[in-house]
């Protein structure tokens, strides 16, 4: 195996399924050998979370940073950049990370910091993607790959991937197959950040 020198370090609040899916294509596609890059920690400002699990289970160091223990957001960010700065991140990726950052965290990992957002932006950023796009009547839908700015949701696009929106779909039914294709996607644009050095 080459040197490692690329630590990927992979922020969540949930499930996790699309960490587990960058993690999973690291292992198959032997990210190590052939970019010098790992998934180097998984940190969660949430306890408990199924995530934190499924990183273990990989043997991925993992840290629980919870904001409602600190004042403020900045104190809480300043923190959380302390805890992924251990890692020397060439790349820090948010995988459904349910946290607004302050402008000064953002400005911090510029260029190293990525997100995936559940609608084909710039269409509907913020929450409720599916039922929003449900209830305008679109006929597609999807996900988005995008560097983070300051601004929420907002950055340069990297991937998108569309689905169809369906006769009666729930939010619930179209959340599912937006989620199938963000664990395809998500994995392959890190991978062409790697690639690209
Ligand atoms: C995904 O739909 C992602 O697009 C959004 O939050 C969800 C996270 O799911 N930002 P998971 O925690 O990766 O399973």
């Amino acid at each position: 195996m080459s040197a490692v020198h690329k630590n990927i370090v992979i922020l969540i609040s949930g499930s996790g399924s699309n960490m587990a899916a960058i993690v999973r294509a690291a292992e198959r596609r032997h990210w190590g050998d052939r970019y010098g890059a790992r998934v180097a920690a998984v940190i969660s400002n949430k306890a408990e979370v199924g995530g934190l699990g499924v990183a273990r289970e990989h043997h991925i160091p993992t840290a629980v940073l919870d904001h409602k223990g600190f004042a403020s957001r900045e104190a809480f960010d300043a923190a959380l950049m302390t805890e992924i700065d251990r890692h020397g991140p060439a790349l820090v990726v948010l995988a459904g990370f349910m946290r607004i950052l302050t402008p000064g965290f953002v400005q911090h990992y510029e260029g190293r910091l990525i997100n995936i957002h559940p609608s084909l932006l710039p269409a509907f950023t913020g929450l409720n993607t599916h039922q929003r796009a449900i209830d305008m009547g679109c006929r597609f839908a999807g996900a988005t790959v995008h560097r983070v700015t300051a601004e929420l949701d907002h950055g340069d696009i990297l991937d998108q991937a569309v689905v169809p929106v369906l006769p009666g779909d729930t939010a619930q039914a179209l959340a599912a197959r937006v989620l199938t294709q963000e664990h395809i996607m998500y994995p392959r644009a890190v991978e062409q950040l790697l690639a690209a050095g």
